[in-house]
């Protein structure tokens, strides 16, 4: 076990010596968590091929899953990546600093470990003052997934990524919570086509707009044969406890399917419930029941923090009411599947 520091840094008011401290850890090889606009992030000097081992051994995260590398400004491109393709560039200059980690051919530089053994690596320039002046201070790119046990719920505070990792990473940057809410869309653009390995708040069909045509990993594979997916096994950003999956709109199913839950003898506090839609019941049931707005930013930004807090309850059995068609929702969606895959 390891002592976790934790120092807090405000996004408006950047402590500067706080973030020299940080990015020195970091340049010297320790762990440093975080805040990104998505989730926290759990970074490492992606230079340094044992700073960055230790990611995986904290994590629990098989070493097949590869990281994102995270930088301060487009100058940092060249230490990461060997080509730039011009669909790279485009994107680059619409959607950074933000939410969208771009796939490439990898830099020399970068070691084996940071891409599970492969030759592309994934980059990114996130949109949060305190992770781009840490990224700035430490003077190296840096990797980092999100600070989580790998297969737990991704951290949108301090709070969650000491849930997970205290007494397992050096440091913890306290900036608040994150505004986005969920991963970044990561976008292979190496190949000929683009190939849209994870949704994210930036939708396929924003991404079309600058470049053109985007595969989805299924048509991909139609196209190329079994091509190589890391890090997208179905079961991933999973609650604790057992997720069941309801169609959107109908709060009616939602409300009989907790009754005969409760009918099977299961006790109201070990259900938890997540809707868009209102609930009523005949008479009252004493679960736990969250709401989320019908704006896919809003229902993104609170999600993780929502989940995190329905398993913080001991809520063993969670419904959860899908939510609409649209590709705004495209990112969501996708969470709320992995998260109820068995
Ligand atoms: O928003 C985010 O992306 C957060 C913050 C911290 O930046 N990071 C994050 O990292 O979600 P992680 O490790 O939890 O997810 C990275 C995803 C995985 O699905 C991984 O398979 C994919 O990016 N990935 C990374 N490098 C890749 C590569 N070379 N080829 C294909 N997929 C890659
Ligand atoms: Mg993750």
């Amino acid at each position: 076990m390891k002592e976790t520091l934790v120092w807090t840094v405000q996004p408006d008011h950047l402590n500067q010596s706080t973030l020299e401290a940080a990015g020195a850890l970091l340049r010297a090889g320790k762990l440093v968590a975080f805040p990104t606009e998505t989730v926290y992030g759990l970074g490492a000097n992606a230079l340094d091929e044992q700073a960055v081992a230790g990611i995986f051994k904290a994590k629990g995260r098989p070493a097949t899953n590869p990281l994102i590398v995270h930088i301060a400004s487009l100058g940092q491109v060249s230490e990461v990546a060997s080509i730039w393709p011009e669909a790279a560039q485009k994107l680059a200059a619409r959607y950074w600093p933000g939410p969208l980690t771009l796939i490439v051919p990898k830099a020399q530089g970068i070691p084996l470990v940071v891409t599970a053994g492969g030759p592309t690596v994934g980059v990114r320039m996130p949109a949060h003052p305190v992770a781009l002046a840490l990224l700035q201070a430490a003077q190296v790119p840096v990797a980092a997934p999100s600070a989580n046990r790998s297969t737990e719920i991704s951290p949108t505070t301090a709070r969650h990524v000491l849930k997970g990792l205290k007494g397992r990473v050096d440091l913890v940057v306290d900036g608040g919570p994150t505004q986005v809410g969920i991963e970044s869309t990561v976008l292979d653009v190496s190949g000929e086509v683009p190939i849209l390995w994870r949704e994210g708040m930036i939708s396929r069909t924003e991404l079309e707009q600058v470049i053109g045509p985007v595969k989805t990993p299924a048509a991909a594979h139609n196209r190329q044969g079994p091509a190589a997916s890391p890090g997208q096994e179905r079961k991933h950003y999973a609650p604790k406890a057992e997720v069941l999956l309801q169609p959107f709109g109908q709060p009616e199913t939602i409300a009989e399917t907790i009754r005969a839950m409760l009918t099977t003898g299961i006790a109201p506090s070990q259900i938890g419930a997540l809707t868009i839609s209102p609930l009523r019941f005949q008479t009252p049931v004493a679960i736990y029941h969250e709401t989320l707005p019908l704006e896919a930013s809003r229902y993104a930004e609170r999600l993780y923090g929502t989940l995190h807090h329905l398993e913080d309850q001991g809520v063993t059995h969670l419904v959860i009411e899908a939510v609409p068609a649209g590709s705004q929702w495209d990112g969501i969606r996708d969470r709320l599947q992995r998260a109820a895959a068995k």
